[in-house]
């Protein structure tokens, strides 16, 4: 029977059974007593598991012998206890057939040593062979399961939000066009040369930055929804925490305030970490040993620790007393930087943190004005290592207020999303969280490139 090497580590086949697994090699030594040891990896678990290919085998000097990191090949035999140390199976071979064989070792760019993250963004089709993409898959698997158990145990309806809109949420202006190029008919301009426009069947449209709008639309219907899915921003900022394209869980609850949103926050963090510390151990501990070697604790203490809480207007004064040079400046009114928000979390507090209540003119329409008519109902949760990981509000449920909003930062039409505060409105709220910095958050990988599989980022979108 084929089996995948994470069920064979979990003990959940039996000694002495005849198994078929299927996989690349990672490594082979030779023995002096003419066999040979290969480690075969098949992306289900961390570790590869060990097959022991005996000289007797028909093909072991035309195959075996010639057998290098990256090969795949289906092995066959019986499952074993280990005699070596760091492994408590193995598989005695019967038959190693190999599938399809290395060019040239010496140039397979991903050949068995140690390779920068940098380096390994160049091969992004082949990253995935080595420990720490694996490692990072298989979190960010059981993470996005995690999302949808979460919230489907919670009565949430999943919304599957559209990525082509008029709608610009953030009102930030970071949209990629999106146009119709049907390059037979391409339209014409009176003097005859190719129009290429730059329309949606002649209408304007852009890729989404967040699901948010119309998640709003089915929360006020279906009282608590989510959406979970890429969005995309045009800023063209070269920094290890933003992606041209990035997923996004975005939840939204009806009947619910800023309160109710921030223990929502806190509550699904706590969640989600706890979630991969029980599923994905062996992975973790990798990243503790050879990433960052406070992932464990970290993990640890933020799954059973209650978040810290803070008015924007404290966060600024503490910025302020804090004695330290920033690059960018501090003062009511100006949006934190993630050199701020870091120094906040990190030295300051010392684990996440919700900071609330942001000056109106930096924050997006949707938010509710607080009674100051100075400040909004919105908060960012911030982790350290990364800064800002979620992004959230009460949203403005009065339509003379949101009108008022809206003429302030210049934005018209939204017809759709005011007749919501038309028709059966009421207060609630909602928050983004960004999935490839919680990623990076949980196992302690540095850029977000490498939290994606095929990061898109200025210049790179090659395949
Ligand atoms: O703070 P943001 O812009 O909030 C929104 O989009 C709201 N509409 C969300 C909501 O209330 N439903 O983005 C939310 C989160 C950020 O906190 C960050 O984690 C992540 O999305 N994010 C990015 N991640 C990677 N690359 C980028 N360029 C990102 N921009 C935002
Ligand atoms: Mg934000």
């Amino acid at each position: 029977t084929v089996v995948s090497i994470k069920s064979l580590l979990a003990g959940r086949v039996a000694q002495g059974s005849e198994v078929e697994v299927r996989g690349w090699i990672r490594s082979r030594r030779d023995s002096k007593g003419g066999f040979s040891f290969l480690a075969l990896h098949d992306g289900s678990a961390q570790a590869a598991i060990q097959v022991v290919a005996p000289g007797e085998l028909a093909n072991y000097q035309a195959d075996v012998l010639r057998l290098t990191a990256g090969c795949s090949v289906i092995a066959k035999g019986v499952l074993v206890e280990s005699q070596g140390k760091g492994q408590s199976f193995e598989i005695q071979a019967s038959g190693i057939e190999v599938c399809g064989w290395v060019d040239d070792p010496d140039t397979y760019p991903i050949a068995k040593k140690r390779h920068s993250f940098e380096y390994l963004r160049t091969v992004a089709h082949l990253r995935p062979r080595t420990n720490t993409f694996g490692a990072t898959t298989r979190v960010r698997t059981v993470l996005a399961n995690a999302v949808h158990r979460y919230f489907y145990e919670r009565e949430f309806q999943w919304i599957n939000t559209p990525l082509i809109t008029a709608s610009d949420c953030e009102g930030a202006g970071e949209m990629f066009r999106v146009s119709t190029l049907d390059l037979m008919n391409l339209p014409r301009t009176e003097q005859g040369a190719v129009d290429f426009g730059a329309d949606f069947f002649g209408k304007e449209a852009f890729l989404t930055v967040s699901g948010q709008l119309n998640a709003e639309a089915y929360c006020l219907a279906m009282s608590k929804v989510y959406t979970f899915g890429p969005t995309f921003r045009a800023e063209n900022s070269n920094t290890s925490r933003h992606l041209a394209e990035f997923w996004m869980v975005e939840p939204e609850i009806a009947f619910a305030n800023l309160d109710d949103d921030a223990a929502l926050a806190e509550d699904f963090l706590r969640y989600l970490l706890t979630q991969v510390l029980e599923n994905c151990e062996d992975d973790l501990a990798f990243f503790n040993q050879f990433v960052d070697e406070g992932v464990l604790a970290r993990a640890q203490k933020v799954a059973s620790t209650p978040f810290e809480r803070m008015d924007y207007g404290d966060a600024i004064k503490i910025l302020e007393k804090s004695g330290k040079k920033f690059e960018y400046p501090v003062r009511w009114g100006l949006d934190m930087q993630s050199e701020h928000e870091r120094y906040l979390c990190e030295e300051h507090v010392g684990g996440p943190l919700i900071v609330t209540n942001y000056p109106k003119d930096i924050k997006a329409f949707y938010m509710r004005l607080n009674d100051d008519g100075k400040t909004v109902a919105a908060m960012d949760v911030l982790a350290p290592g990364i800064g800002e990981i979620i992004g959230g509000a009460q949203r403005e449920e009065r339509l003379d207020v949101l009108d008022m909003r809206m003429a302030e930062q210049g934005l018209e039409g939204l017809e759709w999303y005011r007749d919501l505060r038309r028709y059966g409105t009421v207060a609630h709220a909602g928050f983004g969280l960004g999935f490839e910095r919680l990623l990076n958050y949980i196992t302690g990988m540095e850029n977000i490139r490498d939290a994606i599989p095929f990061p898109r980022t200025p210049k790179h979108a090659d395949y």
